[in-house]
Formats: structure tokens, C-alpha cells, sequence
């Protein structure tokens, strides 16, 4: 890690996203030794008339169960400074904060991370007072880098104008777009498992698999974020970025090498071999009671439940339906893809009613990796039945703890490494795939149907996996092993 006079400048800081995820994750790595007292100073920014230790007050109300004497000296490198996102005034009193810290410091170098937690309507007019008045002065080493979140505009024109409004505000290089499922481990182990492991490498292909699913499953609804869900829906909250970053790395050639830029590279190509979506191979749903929040219209048809099948025009994949699934509000919660393969030709065992092999990794909770395999039945007669290859991590790695993924998404802005963000052509490629499905569905052509809460979602989606080829397991479920 580079060494030297690091800050880091929360905006929005006194909103949910900063509490709930960025200042944890700024203290975790502080926990473990990245952020080093003296070398790093945090400084808070919001609208809010707050005191350091206002903020700080907020913040200790996140790092429940941490160590009190970690926490407190956490605590003391941060500061606040208030002030609007579109006037100088508070820009200006943010560089002077910044400044006179980098002064402090006599190391010569200023490097200057900026964490927008805020609404992206108001991007523009924060990166242009950054721009103004905050850079890193070029009397010294260092850098200026800007972390944005999602949601990324609303369809291909407006996130393409709000990339050209930052993009004449900073390099590309400058400017790291956060996913955070690419800060999730299992997500982090697609690229090696599929191009470490012999194993996969021929069996990765049309010629061997059917289909593949990639599904995000909450048990809980809106939660009080009706107002800004309804404003998007399932699929700008989660299937156009994150389950599209996961599908992105389950489908994507083989990089050159590692380099940040020819992994993007690859993204881009198999999202631009993504042909256009079928109306008819679209399920849309809407939880019963979505509504009842008070900030829904009550004529709202915004989905928080979507399954897409996705068809990728290239060698590898012709013909394979990518099934693309995510709901609030279901029975379950959880993460992951379900890689299924074709059936065993010329079957002597006569198994295929019992289910086809299956490579499920599962993101979250209880991160694993499983195979489905058809054995035999221990005993003495000649039966078969599904059994599994079982890598459950809580298990194999009983003492490692696994980052949290804005922790690791940060640690990567600080090293430069933009491996794990979202470059400008992909979001475009991203929006081209769901803008011309997003329009039809804002203008009520595509209906949601109704499902009820903590439910599997509407059985329509069930029916649609099942004709493109998904072939449900009965009577096996592969239960998670728990340390004895
Ligand atoms: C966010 C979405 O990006 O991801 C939320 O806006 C969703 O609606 C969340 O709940 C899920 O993240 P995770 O890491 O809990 O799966």
C-alpha cells in the first residue's frame, strides 16, 4: 500500500448508506490495520447541522459488538464539516479541513478519496464543486479518486448523460463505480474457479450445460424505502447491476490476463453479445401490501419481483436461456447460481427423474459451492439418489473472516485498482440490454402480477424457467452443514 496523507471524505454522511455500510467498513479496515492513525484522516459531509461528535455519536451506534478502544480511536479521526452539495461556501470550508491536515502532515503527499453516499441527482453538481475546489494540489504526490453508487440513471440516455457530466469532470481512471457484489467473496472466486480449474474449463459451454440461473431472494419488503424503490424497481435495483456483474463473470471469455482492463474488456464483449429480451420471456410480480406504504402510488406497477431469461449470441452460448430472478418480499433469502447441465445421454440407470448434475455457489448467506451428483444408494441394493460435492466455507475455513465487500471495495480505491468496478462502456452496455424492457414497463405495456408475501413469487416465473429448460429437483435439498 502507498504510504502518505491519506483522507477520506464521506458525503452524505449523516444518511443511511454512510452509516449502515461506508463508516463500518472504513472501520473494519481500521481494525485490521489499513487506515493507520496519523496517516489517515476521515472527514464527514452533509447538509445537517452536526458536531464531530455528533457524527461520531451516529456512527458508534453502527459498530455494536466492536472493541470500545478501537472504536474510539476510529472515532477520533473523523470530522465534520456541513454544508450544502451546491454551493462553494462549504466546498470551500471541506478543502480548507482537508488542507490543513495535509499541512499537519509533512509527508508531501495528499491523496484524496471522495465516497458519494448520496442521490445521484445531485452527482453533477458535488463532482463539480470537487472539481473546483477539492482537488489533490499538484505541489503534491497523490490523487484525486470519486467512488459513486448505483442507481447509475434510469435508463441508457440519462446514464449516459450522467457519465458524460462526470466524465468532463475526471478521468475514467478517477472514477470508480461501485457494484458491491463484485466486493463479495464467492463473487470474487468466479474468475478462479472458472479458469484455475481444469475441471470446468471444457465443461463450460453450450455442449454441456442447459441452462443457468442467477437469483437474488429477499424475505423482506421495501422496508421504508418505498419512495426511492417505486422510483426504480426490482430491475434497477438489482438485476441490471448486480445480477448482471455476477452474469457478466459466469459467461465471459478468458482475459487476457488480470489486468483491471482486460477483464472489463471481456464484460463488455459478452454484454454486447446479449441479444434483445423477449417480452415473453419476462415475469414481472408485485408483492401484495407493496402499496400500503404510504410514499407508493396507488396505481404503482413498479416490479419487485422480475425473472428474465437473457440469450447470449456468441460460440459459447447459443441456445443456453441465462435466467436472471430477483424478488422482495419471498420466502427465503439468499444468493446465488445455479449452473444445470444436460442430461446423461444414453442413461442406463434410468436417474433422470431424480435430477440433473448441478454447480450451485452460493453467494450468500452461508457462502458455499456444491455439486449435485447422482451416486449410489450406500447399500446393498443397486439404487441411485442425488448426493453432493460439498465446499461449504463455514466449514473448510472455519477461521477466516470473510470482508465485507464494501470493505474490500474501498481497500481496492485506495490501492487504484478498478479490477472490481464498473467501467463507463459496461454501464452503457449494462442499460442497453434493459432500457427498451424498462420503457415498456414504465408505460404500464408490461403488467406485474400480484404475489403474495413470502411466497416463491408468482408461479408464472416458475412456469417460465420450466419452459426454457430448468429442471426442478424433487425430494432433494441440499441442507447447508452446521459445526457440530
Ligand atoms: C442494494 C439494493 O443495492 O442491495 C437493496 O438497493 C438490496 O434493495 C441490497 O436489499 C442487497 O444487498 P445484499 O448485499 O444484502 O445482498
Amino acid at each position: 500500500l502507498e504510504q502518505g496523507c491519506l483522507t477520506i471524505v464521506v458525503l452524505g454522511a449523516s444518511g443511511d448508506l454512510a452509516k449502515k455500510k461506508t463508516f463500518p467498513a472504513l472501520y473494519h479496515l481500521f481494525e485490521q490495520g489499513f487506515l493507520q492513525s496519523g496517516e489517515v484522516h476521515i472527514v464527514g459531509y452533509a447538509r445537517t447541522n452536526l458536531s464531530d461528535d455528533g457524527l461520531r455519536g451516529r456512527i458508534r451506534a453502527y459498530l455494536k459488538g466492536a472493541s470500545e478502544e478501537h472504536v474510539s480511536e476510529f472515532l477520533q479521526l473523523i470530522k465534520y464539516v456541513g454544508g450544502s452539495y451546491d454551493s462553494g461556501e462549504g466546498f470551500e470550508k471541506l478543502n480548507k479541513e482537508i488542507s490543513d491536515y495535509e499541512m499537519s502532515n509533512n509527508s508531501g503527499s495528499s491523496r484524496r478519496l471522495f465516497y458519494l453516499a448520496l442521490p445521484p441527482s445531485v452527482y453533477p453538481s458535488v463532482c463539480k464543486m470537487i472539481r473546483t475546489y477539492c482537488m489533490s494540489p499538484t505541489s503534491r504526490t497523490g490523487w484525486t479518486r470519486v467512488i459513486v453508487e448505483k442507481p447509475f440513471g434510469r435508463d441508457l440516455d440519462s446514464a449516459e448523460e450522467l457519465s458524460s457530466q462526470l466524465g468532463e469532470l475526471f478521468q475514467e481512471d478517477q472514477l470508480y463505480r461501485i457494484d458491491h457484489y463484485l466486493g463479495k467473496e464467492l463473487v470474487q472466486n468466479l474468475l478462479v474457479l472458472r479458469f484455475a480449474n481444469r475441471l470446468f474449463l471444457p465443461l463450460w459451454n453450450r455442449d454441456n450445460v442447459d441452462n443457468i440461473q442467477i437469483v437474488f431472494r429477499e424475505d423482506f419488503g421495501t422496508d421504508g424505502r418505498g419512495g426511492y424503490f417505486d422510483q426504480y424497481g426490482i430491475i434497477r435495483d438489482i438485476i441490471q447491476n448486480h445480477l448482471l456483474q455476477v452474469f457478466c463473470l459466469v459467461a465471459m471469455e478468458k482475459p487476457v490476463s488480470l489486468k483491471p482492463e482486460h477483464i472489463r474488456d471481456e464484460k463488455v464483449k459478452v454484454l454486447q453479445s446479449v441479444n434483445p429480451i423477449k417480452d415473453e420471456e419476462v415475469v414481472l410480480g408485485q408483492y401484495q401490501g407493496y402499496k400500503d406504504d404510504p410514499t407508493v402510488p396507488d396505481d404503482s406497477n413498479t416490479p419487485t419481483f422480475a425473472s428474465i431469461v437473457l440469450r447470449v449470441h456468441n460460440e459459447r452460448w447459443e441456445g443456453v436461456p441465462f435466467i436472471l430472478k430477483a424478488g422482495k418480499a419471498l420466502n427465503s433469502r439468499k444468493a446465488e447460481i445455479r449452473v444445470q447441465f444436460k442430461d446423461v445421454p444414453g442413461d442406463i440407470f434410468k436417474c433422470k427423474k431424480q435430477g440433473r448434475n448441478e454447480f450451485v455457489i452460493r453467494l450468500q448467506p452461508s457462502e458455499a459451492m456444491y455439486m449435485k451428483l447422482t451416486v449410489k444408494k450406500p447399500g446393498l441394493e443397486m439404487a441411485t439418489e442425488q448426493s453432493e460435492l460439498d465446499l461449504s466455507y463455514g466449514m473448510r475455513y472455519q477461521d477466516v473472516k470473510i470482508p465485507e465487500a464494501y470493505e474490500r471495495l474501498i481497500l481496492d480505491t485506495i490501492r487504484g485498482d478498478q479490477q472490481h468496478f464498473v467501467r463507463r462502456d459496461e454501464l452503457k452496455a449494462a442499460w442497453q440490454i434493459f432500457t427498451p424492457l424498462l420503457h415498456n414497463i414504465d408505460a404500464g405495456k408490461l403488467k406485474a402480477v400480484s404475489y403474495k408475501p413470502g411466497s416463491r413469487g408468482p408461479k408464472e416465473a416458475d412456469e417460465l424457467s420450466e419452459k426454457v429448460g430448468y429442471m426442478q429437483t424433487h425430494g432433494y435439498i441440499w441442507i447447508p452443514p452446521t459445526l457440530a
